[in-house]
């Protein structure tokens, strides 16, 4: 995505960078690039991965633990070159695991909530409704601060939810494009090679995750003016 929507030397912003990979990929193709995120612990992974620079590289790639509700303190306006990045998926990973999926369902994680953090800022905490609101408000504010023609990629599943398909990415299509963004593609990112790698039926620990073998990259652009 990085090479084929922005030049060497722009700038890319990952609203929700996590572990960092969007700020590592600007930097193995020479991008600046700025990540939030609500938590220190990512903020330390993300400068960790990036610790060993490129010198001959002299683009930046700089984390930012922060609400990325505040992203226009940061930026210029029509600035930003690419938004990429992968949010979090409502408050779908928020639940009890049932370890369905597992052979050996009484492990650890029995019953555990694993998601992200229960902090209320996080959209991985909110219910489909108030997480699409919240999704709109965020990308509103970082329409302007985006060049004219300048893409917005997010990468998401649909998932499962009491036996109901919950389309994550329809409730995202339809709100940015009453926030203002053009849908320009959907690309269907095939990962099944990433699930079978997990080993048939993911023997013997896990079997496919989310119910899902691919992912959806939602590009969206700037309309030009
Ligand atoms: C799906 S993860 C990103 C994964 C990332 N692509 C990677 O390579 O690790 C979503 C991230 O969004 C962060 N997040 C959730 N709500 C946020 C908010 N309001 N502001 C900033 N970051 C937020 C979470 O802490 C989490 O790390």
């Amino acid at each position: 995505m990085i090479e084929l929507f922005t030049h060497a030397g722009e700038l890319v912003v990952d609203p929700f960078v996590g572990s960092g990979t969007t700020l590592v990929a600007a930097r193995d193709t020479n991008r600046n690039a700025v990540g939030f995120d609500l938590q220190s612990g990512y903020i330390e992974l993300c400068n960790a991965r990036l610790a060993n620079g490129d010198l001959l590289n002299m683009s930046k790639q700089i984390p930012i633990q922060d609400d990325t509700r505040n992203i226009c303190e940061y930026f210029k306006e029509e600035t930003i070159s690419l938004i990429w990045t992968s949010p979090p998926y409502a408050n779908l990973l928020n639940r009890q695991r049932k370890n369905k999926s597992r052979r050996n369902r009484n492990t650890a994680q029995l019953n555990k909530v694993e998601q992200y953090s229960q902090d209320e800022r996080d959209l991985g905490t909110m219910s489909l409704d108030d997480y699409t609101l919240a999704m709109g408000d965020i990308f509103e504010s970082i329409l302007p601060l985006l060049k004219p023609k300048a893409h917005c990629v997010i990468n998401v599943p649909d998932m499962w939810w009491e036996n109901e398909r919950i389309t994550i990415h329809i409730s995202l299509v339809e709100e940015l494009r009453r926030r203002g963004y053009e849908l320009r593609n959907i690309i269907i990112w095939d990962r099944t090679n990433i699930v079978n790698k997990i080993g048939i039926f993911g023997w013997p620990s896990n079997y496919i995750t989310m119910g899902v073998t691919f992912e959806y990259l939602l590009d969206f652009w700037r309309p030009p003016k």
